[in-house]
């Protein structure tokens, strides 16, 4: 049985269709003073909850769906966290700060005998569970939704650490060189980036990270590589967050277009997770 969070309906569905399994009703309230109340009606044996974690509520909301799950009596439960909102405060950065990756990672592994993460921040972040957990890399499938006649294409990582997520999408495009810049964070919003010597002139650059948040990354490269004469730029992520002005920031800086997954639902959710997730629940 697949239990949904608010955050993951239609990815719940989808994964529902291809293990063949049904969904659990499931309900949403709230309470006049703001308190949440999550609900699912349960029988069964195996429960996989399924639920993104992008706001302080839907932590909430999964712990809740987790203990009512436990509640109904079930004896397994598989927690899926497409998206882990937090699992970028996975250190100390300045002097009294907590690290909130591994506290909440510790609050979602009270009631669950397994976790599995969509394509997390950094793979340190499963160190964090109390419980076995996985990763599964989605970032093959940001290849389905690319145009088929991309010309030259580049698939760029803004820095080192995200060149295997683009590289796991060149190779599943099946063409194309791979590279990636240097990028240095000067605040929430802006990032520096320094270039390759790779040429981009006339070239399709297909821009790859992990996330897109406040699109600060995306719309520096983007404007760099406008400058370098590059033709189209595609932005693709696993994660659309897509907060605040990021959309405005993006067109702003001449992206031709953007390409998320269905870890989070947005505009820009263009293809699903939902075959590489089945594949490794079967
Ligand atoms: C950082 O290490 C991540 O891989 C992303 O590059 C970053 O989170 C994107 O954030 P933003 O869109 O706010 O620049």
């Amino acid at each position: 049985m697949i239990i949904s969070g608010s955050t993951t309906q239609s990815l719940a569905t989808a994964l529902a269709t291809e293990l063949d399994r049904p969904l659990a009703p499931v309900s949403f309230s709230q309470f006049p003073d703001n308190e949440l109340l999550a609900t699912a009606q349960t029988n069964t044996d195996h429960a996989i909850i399924i639920a993104s974690t992008p706001t302080p509520e839907s932590h909430i909301e999964l712990l809740q769906l987790q203990d009512a799950v436990r509640e109904a009596g079930t004896e397994k439960i598989t927690t899926v966290i497409p998206y882990m909102g937090y699992a970028r405060q996975d250190s100390v950065f300045e002097d009294g700060q907590p690290i909130s990756a591994r506290i909440i990672a510790k609050a979602l592994s009270i009631e669950t005998d397994t976790i599995i993460l969509v394509t997390p921040h950094t793979p340190r972040t499963t160190d964090f569970f109390t419980v076995p957990t996985t990763i599964v890399n989605a970032e093959p499938v940001l290849a389905d939704p690319l145009p088929d006649n991309l010309t030259d294409p580049l698939f760029l990582a803004p820095d080192e650490n995200a060149l295997s997520i683009a590289t796991s999408v060149r190779d599943a495009y099946g063409t194309g060189e791979t590279d990636f810049f240097e990028k240095t964070r000067l605040s929430g919003n802006e990032v520096e980036i320094t270039p390759s010597d790779t040429t981009v002139t006339n070239r399709d650059v297909i821009l790859v990270d992990d996330i897109i948040a406040t699109g600060g990354t995306m719309a520096t490269a983007t404007r760099v590589l406008t400058e370098r004469g590059a033709n189209l730029i595609i932005a693709a992520c696993v994660h659309p967050v897509l907060t605040g002005a990021a959309r405005i920031n993006l067109a702003r800086a001449g992206i031709t277009a953007i390409h998320g997954t269905d870890t989070l639902e947005r505009q820009e959710t263009s293809t699903t997770v939902a075959p590489v997730l089945a594949d490794h629940l079967a």
